[in-house]
């Protein structure tokens, strides 16, 4: 089949790949030259293991192509996916949908023939219908560009599994699940490759269903973190270790362990606007009491990076002037470079406002967290990062960072305090090692800290 793929960011890059990978003919289509010319060397603009080399092999294979012309791509297929962004208005929580009423306007009065939009992007509820109007206003006498809507579920750093063999697949209809027409045939056909080779269910519903599917399941994803959190809280104050209740509570097949990871909470070009827009959204509805407790998802996951904050001045006995803090990691979760949101830059910026002299270091993040936070001190490794340091935080679980070794890290900081927000680092290893190990939402007794100037102000907990 040929198809195009509008917008190619960690969504559309990835979906326009995948679908080389299926053995489909695919146009993907940006209006940012630079990152066309990266994406037709074969080079991927931002970190995504697994990409790179599906990318490489389809741009090679002459099956996958990239474009920022319009007209090139209405003539390409009848089949156009739209991946392009929908960030938080700025000073608002709504979503911003102006790339996607973009690309429906500009796409279809260069259509010369009926074709089928397909949305992929996270949208509020009624967006389809919307787009609707904006196509039909739009496209030639005698040609219809017919909306459809296709929610997309994956991760950052699993979107290439997460593409390839999907937990659902859900299709958005006008005419909901009853509907036969050549539109719900061109979707089928274009995932017929993946529900051949590794089936899974496949949800066909009305548009407005499949806009809130998406939007539902990141609002849980977000709740389930949140709740995690706020017992956290409770457990810090309580003297008791949220790891270990996560895990007990994990055991029920009802609540399930998956994103029960407290720490310092989500962040990314997602959840924290997904579940603002749907506050947004559903106010606009008249239906806004039924959204209000997203307001306190939210404030739970922003409290996590205060309270970080707080424990590091603590360690600092007090204040950050004059102390160095080593910060280990700059992206919103492992496996990524995307530092959107992230509450591990989030927390570097805050203590750089209280004046502690801080230093980040990520081993992909680095890149975009220096155009975006150009004032903070950043490192070439995590063992750079901690030199001189008073106090190190893990704030991104990268691999290498729990590996860290506590006495190649003691010989180069200053003080010998771990903070770990992300409950990933082995506590007791470091605790051998001479460090005061400290976690979000363990409140568990610190032994006095040996031989260290830095904690002359030991935290002291429960
Ligand atoms: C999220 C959803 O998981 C995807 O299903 C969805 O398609 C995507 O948003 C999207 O809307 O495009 P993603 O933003 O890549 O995916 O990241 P997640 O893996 O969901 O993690 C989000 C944040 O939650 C990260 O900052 C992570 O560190 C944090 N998190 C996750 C926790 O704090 N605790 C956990 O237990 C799990």
């Amino acid at each position: 089949m040929r198809m195009t793929v509008f917008g190619t960011g960690y969504l559309g890059a990835t979906h326009a790949a995948c679908m080389a990978e299926l053995g489909h003919e695919v146009l993907g289509v940006d209006v940012d030259e630079a990152k066309i010319e990266r994406l037709r060397r074969g080079e991927v603009p931002f970190y995504e293991p697994g990409l790179p080399e599906i990318l490489q092999r389809h741009v090679d294979s002459g099956r996958l192509k990239f474009t920022t012309d319009y007209a090139e791509a209405a003539e390409f297929a009848d089949l156009h996916f739209i991946g392009v962004g929908t960030p938080q208005r700025k000073g608002e929580f709504a979503a911003d949908t102006t790339y996607v009423e973009g690309v429906v306007a500009r796409l279809s009065p260069l259509l010369t023939r009926d074709a089928v939009l397909v949305g992929k992007s996270t949208v509020p509820v009624g967006t389809a219908v919307r787009l609707q109007g904006i196509a039909d206003w739009h496209v030639r006498g005698g040609v219809r560009a017919e909306i459809v809507w296709n929610p997309e579920f994956l991760r950052e750093g699993f979107a290439v599994k997460d593409t390839l063999t999907p937990d659902r697949i859900v299709i958005g209809l006008p005419g909901g699940a009853d509907e036969q027409s050549p539109a719900r045939e061109l979707v089928e056909e274009a995932y017929a490759p993946i529900l051949a080779s590794d089936p899974c269910p496949v949800i066909v519903t009305d548009l407005a269903t499949s806009e809130l599917v998406k939007v539902s399941a990141n609002a849980f994803l977000a709740t389930k973190i949140s709740f995690i959190n706020a017992v956290s809280e409770v457990c810090e104050a309580a003297g008791a270790d949220v790891t270990v209740l996560a895990d007990a509570i994990g055991m029920d097949p009802r609540i399930g362990r998956r994103f029960l990871g407290a720490g310092l909470g989500f962040g990314g070009g997602c959840l924290p606007k997904d579940i603002r827009a749907f506050m947004a959204r559903a106010g606009e509805l008249g239906a806004d009491e039924a959204m209000t407790f997203l307001r306190e998802v939210d404030s739970i996951n922003m409290r996590r990076r205060e309270r970080m904050v707080d424990l590091t001045v603590e360690a600092c006995g007090g204040t950050l002037i004059g102390k160095t803090v080593a910060v280990l990691g700059a992206a919103f979760k492992p496996n990524s470079d995307d530092v959107r949101d992230s509450p591990a830059l989030n927390v570097a910026g805050m203590l750089s406002l209280k004046g502690a002299q801080t230093v980040v270091f990520d081993p992909q993040g680095l890149d975009n967290a220096r155009a975006l936070f150009p004032t903070l001190g950043y490192a070439d490794s995590a063992l750079a990062a901690c030199e001189g340091a008073d106090v190190v935080l893990v704030a991104t679980e990268w691999a290498e960072f729990v590996e860290l070794d506590p006495a190649a890290v003691a010989e180069v900081a200053r003080g010998r305090f771990l903070l770990d927000g992300r409950n990933c680092m082995p506590g007791d290893a470091w605790r051998e090692a001479g460090w005061t190990y400290r976690a979000l939402g363990r409140g568990i007794p610190v032994r006095p800290a040996s031989h260290t100037a830095a904690n002359s102000g030991r935290l002291v907990t429960s």
